[in-house]
């Protein structure tokens, strides 16, 4: 038996080494941690239980037959983070560059096929080469194997991906798949076709960073969510977001104690809104004055930043919280704003997450570069995934909602639960020059002196329109509320809709304008 012992162990030793302390040596030697230094960042001490660890390829060409690593290059298991389950995966660069073989997928399908049993999140570490090229088409389909599961978890158990090195070709759709994409700065890349290729098919000469390194994604393709200076970071972050999210589509996320007996009414908020309508302000200082502990997780923080988006916890209750920012574009809603909030939107309702709509919103954007690009269906996509949206909805308009952006973001009639206008709040149809310039053409163009007649018909219409009045006696606004009780209405109505249930008609599946 004791003989039995010690193979075992010398078998773990060796299947724990991967390619060999060399290849172990030369990722040391570029910054990189190995697959299983990365799982002990990620998951709570001592929890990572590995499973597959002997799985060897079957491959016998190109001498394959001859070079075997047991694990085959990907480390598969389940552990906790901050005591709650999660499957992982993390694929082993010392090994064949990581590359994907038949039984490297086969072990990844496993645990996503064990997740969605046990209902908990999966966590994909990615650094591979791609396909193995020595295994042709069966590690082709091995990929095809995964974005099956891929799109079958989605929105059952939440799917996170983190690249860590390499992931270009067809390797790239499996995170594209999942909810969310971390990169690390400088070390890790995507693309669909590389720098070389890229060149040889439209002569353009571009850098592995610039084509698909973690700042192009972040801030030019939307591709990735989350991106860090370094591997420790970016791990310890996984660990913040998971921190905010459900197990699975039936679970809900996890509150905090909060102590809202002794919350005060706060000042601050009736400072944040100029004076003047034109004037932008940062719509990130009344989120920061919202969410408890400071602690605002934004995602997508470098992408279309005239909208925001980010999870935090306001009164205890976690949420989801997307905000117009009148800082950048005015906050108007354009392509990217559009998809990248109804991409946020549907991910929080698929796992039970409420939103809070933050709004200041001048409309959406005017010009021939949005139209012909499709503002018309990508705008389509932010109204159609709220107007789906079942969870607790909640709006405050803290000053402009014109338009059919007045409509797009949460509105009462697309199923805001509460919604609310700050007194600084002016919903219309559209802004007042606008307005008067055109259903007051002939007035002001008749009239002696048409510059006094233009101010005349403007202070009339901001009298008559430009307030929370008119959509409140209609009962579109519930209250109109001073800026500095915001947080006290908030939790108060976030928890009457803890009991809210709502539904959309049975179903196959909708049909939102992609
Ligand atoms: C088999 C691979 C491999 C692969 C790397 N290796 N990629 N083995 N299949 N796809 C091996 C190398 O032979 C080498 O083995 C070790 O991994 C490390 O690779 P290096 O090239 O030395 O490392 P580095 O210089 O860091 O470059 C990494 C790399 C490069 C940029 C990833 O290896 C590379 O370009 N690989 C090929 C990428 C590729 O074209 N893959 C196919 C994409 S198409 P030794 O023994 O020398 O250490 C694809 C289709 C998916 O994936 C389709 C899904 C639908």
């Amino acid at each position: 038996m004791k003989n039995k012992v010690e193979e075992l162990l010398k078998k773990k030793e060796k299947a724990k080494l991967g390619g060999g302390q060399e290849k172990i040596d030369n990722l040391h030697a570029k910054g990189k941690l190995t697959a299983r230094e990365r799982i002990e960042f990620l998951v709570d001490e001592k929890s990572f239980e590995e499973i597959d660890m002997f799985v060897k390829h079957r491959a016998t060409d190109f001498g394959l037959s001859k070079q075997h690593f047991p694990g085959d290059g990907v480390v598969t298991g389940f552990a906790k983070i901050d005591g709650r389950p999660i499957a992982l995966f993390s694929q082993d660069f010392t090994v064949f560059g990581g590359s994907l073989s038949e039984t490297h997928a086969e072990k990844i399908v496993k645990i996503m096929d064990m997740a969605m049993k046990l209902g908990i999140p999966v966590i994909g570490l990615n650094d591979s080469g791609g396909a193995r090229i020595q295994e042709g088409v069966v590690s082709l389909g091995g990929y095809a194997d995964i974005f099956l599961r891929n799109t079958l978890a989605s929105g059952v158990v939440p799917q996170i991906s983190v690249v860590m090195g390499p992931c270009a070709g067809g390797a790239v759709y499996s995170p594209a798949i999942t909810d969310f994409i971390f990169m690390v700065k400088n070390s890790s890349y995507m693309f669909v076709t590389g720098p070389n290729v890229v060149k040889t098919v439209t002569h353009e000469v571009v850098s592995f960073e610039d084509l698909g390194g973690a700042e192009t994604h972040a801030s030019k393709s939307g591709v990735a969510h989350f991106i860090y200076d370094n591997e420790v970071e970016t791990l310890l972050n996984v660990r913040r977001l998971l921190g905010y999210l459900p197990l699975n589509f039936k679970d809900k996320p996890e509150d905090k104690k909060f102590d809202f007996e002794n919350l005060k009414p706060e000042l601050k908020f009736d400072e944040i809104i100029p004076d003047s309508p034109n004037k932008p302000y940062d719509m990130k200082q009344i989120i920061n004055l919202l969410v408890d502990n400071d602690d605002f997780f934004e995602v997508h923080a470098n992408y279309a930043e005239n909208i925001i988006t980010g999870f935090a916890r306001i009164g205890g209750i976690s949420l989801g919280i997307i905000a117009n920012q009148p800082e950048v574009l005015a906050g108007v809603l354009d392509i990217n704003a559009s998809v990248k909030g109804a991409r946020f939107v549907r991910f929080c309702d698929a796992f039970n997450i409420p939103i809070l709509v933050l709004e200041d919103v001048p409309g959406f954007l005017p010009g021939t570069e949005q139209e012909w690009n499709g503002i018309i269906r990508h705008g389509a996509k932010l109204l159609y995934a709220f107007a789906e949206a079942t969870v607790p909805k909640v709006t405050v308009i803290t000053r402009k909602a014109y338009g059919g952006a007045y409509d797009v973001m949460n509105s009462k009639h697309i199923r805001g639960d509460f919604n609310f206008a700050w007194i600084s709040a002016e919903i219309a149809v559209m802004g007042p020059k606008g307005a008067v310039e055109i259903i007051f053409k002939k007035e002001i163009a008749n009239s002696e002196n048409p510059e006094e007649e233009l101010e005349k018909k403007l202070s009339e219409y901001i009298a008559k329109f430009a307030n929370p009045y008119i959509a409140a006696e209609r009962g579109f606004i519930d209250d109109v509320i001073e800026p500095k009780e915001t947080k006290i209405k908030l939790i108060q109505a976030f928890r009457l809709l803890k009991t809210k249930v709502d539904t959309i008609p049975r179903k196959k599946h909708g049909n939102i304008p992609l």
